[in-house]
């Protein structure tokens, strides 16, 4: 949430600025501002945009702007709200009432209240409602206290009395040479260029100037000059950490030919989850290989429970691991919200293991869950696309997915790749305990046709483009699927709530006549997942259920079943495949619809209204 980033060296910081917030933009984008530090005539003094709106609103109040920002150092923001509406004043980067320091945050200041009061009866005047500005006004108080600091000194005075979470990066007149930058549960890593540094909250805005990267870890700061960096951890210690060279190409963070990532992200799908699988599949052994767990392999082998953690599609598609490794590698399952996680007192037994699946490894509530695993001693493991973040870092052992970023903020081929990942994880657990060659082959072979399908799907854009015109002006829709579909249904549901803002809910088929079926009638719409599986019988009574009620339906259905296109308004069919990978096909043609309708209601797909990417605050 927030995208931050900094710069200092010999080039004009201002473009790199905004070319970097804009690939940071899908963190949030409710108003953006940008500060550099230009030294004219002899005297250092530090220009600074803001503006409500997105970042071609400030880009275009830039360019109106009578004076050149020419410096070699600066910092800017892209905001989601979290105190105080969009606007200008909310906007960052923040200043204290002398101007000399001006910064940007990522996270919240739990305590901001109370310190904001103490400032305010101290005689600051504070131009905003955020949280963000009372470390501007405590640096100004420090100052006077500490005439001689280095600014990254007194930014650890100022952050002493601060509680919360933060990624920060402060500059000041006073020093014209330094970016200081700190994080504190807050995602922030240090790109290092040749003669240049830039800092940003993820590697995606800086890919066009290095790939060489070091992640800061929690409690550290950074010391950035022209010519050098030094990292300092919470009780002074100076760090050494080797850049990590990033695989990532500036191109995979681009739309391409294509008119939104969201679209780009689907049909990058047949591709993404060939990725997850590279490597890992062994056929003839009817085995998988995970690098990334070997250490704790034997572990994995004592595990008598298995709780998966995570938020939002992450979590759906836990749920979907949950009837997988039960079935499959026999160990019981049990799919946690992390939200709720980190709250009740969860009871964790010396054989469990935590799994949590997260594809940005920042969101807050996941990582909080990892921790609660951690000081109670469990094994934890991850699903986690972006190398190097806090979920990556954290977990005892983990599996990466090779995705490469994902940017509309409505996750797809981040979910498929979760769902592939978890079936190789049914294998490898499996085989490790009662699951036959003949099965672990079986399903290794259907895995590595999955790509392909997908494919064949996306083929059928056309079909589901006329569907979603059909359907674009109802105002609800019920989703519904059972077993391995049930939570497809959810995330359909979640992906048509979230690009098209229609109210849109998931449930479980054999559920509605507890309840849903109440509101079905001629103008409320259901999609049901009904490929041809072990509950395709009960399915289909439900459909029959709703038919008597006049309720449209359009079903997602195995290629080849006539039956029941004689019953239903519309099939979009999916190839067939093992009934545990099915949820890898089925969701593929509720994405595409969830996306026309979007387009064709004319919203903005790609940075949804509220939302942001990385909710890396609680
Ligand atoms: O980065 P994560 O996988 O941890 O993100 C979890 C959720 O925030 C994410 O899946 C969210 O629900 C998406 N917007 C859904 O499309």
């Amino acid at each position: 949430m927030c995208g931050i980033i900094g710069y200092i060296g010999k080039q004009k910081a201002l473009p790199i600025l905004l070319d970097g917030i804009k690939s940071l933009e899908y963190r949030g984008y409710d108003s953006a501002g940008v500060a550099v530090l230009d030294n004219k005539n002899g005297e250092s003094r530090i220009y600074c945009v803001k503006s409500p709106g997105r970042i071609s609103v400030l880009e275009e109040k830039i360019s109106n702007q009578e004076n050149d920002i020419g410096g070699f150092l600066g910092i800017a923001h892209t905001r989601w709200a979290t105190h105080g509406v969009p606007n200008e004043a909310n906007a960052h980067p923040h200043f204290d009432c002398g101007q000399k320091f001006f910064l940007v945050h990522n996270g919240i200041i739990e305590n901001y209240k109370e310190l904001k009061n103490s400032l305010i009866k101290n005689g600051h005047k504070f131009s905003s409602e955020t949280d963000t500005e009372v470390i501007t006004h405590i640096l100004e108080d420090e100052r006077k206290k500490n005439p001689k600091t280095p600014l990254e000194e007194l930014t650890l005075k100022a952050l002493k009395n601060i509680s919360g979470t933060y990624g920060l990066a402060v500059i000041s007149v006073e020093e014209p040479k330094k970016l200081v930058v700190v994080r504190n549960f807050s995602p922030l890593l240090v790109g290092i260029g040749d003669g240049e540094y830039i800092v940003a909250s993820d590697a995606s805005a800086v890919l066009k100037h290095t790939r060489q990267i070091v992640f800061l870890h929690d409690g550290e700061i950074a010391i950035l000059t022209p010519e050098k960096h030094k990292i300092f951890n919470l009780r002074s210690e100076s760090v050494t950490r080797k850049p990590e060279k990033i695989e990532w190409t500036e191109e995979i963070a681009k739309k391409g030919d294509f008119p939104h990532f969201t679209l780009k992200e689907i049909f990058e799908q047949p591709e993404a989850i060939e990725n997850s699988l590279r490597g890992r599949l062994l056929p003839e052994e009817g085995l998988v290989k995970l690098g990334g767990l070997e250490l704790v392999q034997d572990k994995l082998r004592e595990a008598e429970r298995i709780i998966i953690a995570a938020c939002g599609s992450a979590y759906l598609a836990g749920r979907v691991g949950e009837y997988m490794f039960e079935e499959y590698a026999g160990i019981p399952t049990e799919v946690d919200f992390a939200s709720e996680l980190r709250y009740r007192k969860p009871i964790f037994r010396k054989n469990d293991v935590l799994l949590v699946v997260s594809q940005s490894g920042e969101t807050a509530d996941t990582l909080a869950a990892l921790h609660e695993a951690k000081q109670k001693n469990i094994l934890s493991i991850g699903i986690v696309n972006v190398v190097g973040s806090s979920i990556a870092r954290e977990t005892d052992a983990g599996v990466y997915q090779h995705i490469g970023p994902e940017i509309g903020v409505a996750s797809t081929k981040a979910f498929t790749s979760d769902l592939s990942i978890l079936a190789l994880l049914s294998v490898f657990l499996g085989r490790q305990r009662e699951m036959s060659l003949t099965m672990g082959r079986r399903i290794v072979e259907e895995l590595e046709k999955i790509p392909h399908l997908v494919g064949q799907i996306l083929k059928n854009k056309d079909q589901i483009f006329k569907v979603a015109k059909k359907y674009k002006s109802y105002n609800n829709f019920l989703y519904l699927g059972r077993k391995y579909n049930m939570p497809i249904a959810f995330e359909g549901a979640l992906k048509l709530k979230e690009i098209s803002y229609i109210h849109a809910e998931g449930y479980g088929a054999g559920e509605m006549k507890h309840g849903p079926i109440a509101m079905i009638n001629k103008d409320f719409p259901s999609v049901v997942i009904a490929p041809s599986d072990s509950v395709y019988e009960k399915i289909i009574s439900n459909i029959e259920e709703i038919k008597a009620r006049r309720g449209p339906i359009i079903a997602i259905a195995t290629e080849g079943n006539k039956e029941i296109k004689q019953i239903v308004e519309e099939v979009i069919y999916i190839p067939k495949t093992l009934e545990m990978l099915t949820p890898i096909l089925s969701v593929i043609p509720l994405q595409l619809f969830a996306y026309y309708i979007g387009v064709l209601r004319g919203f903005d797909v790609d940075c949804p209204r509220n939302l942001a990417k990385s909710v890396t605050v609680e």
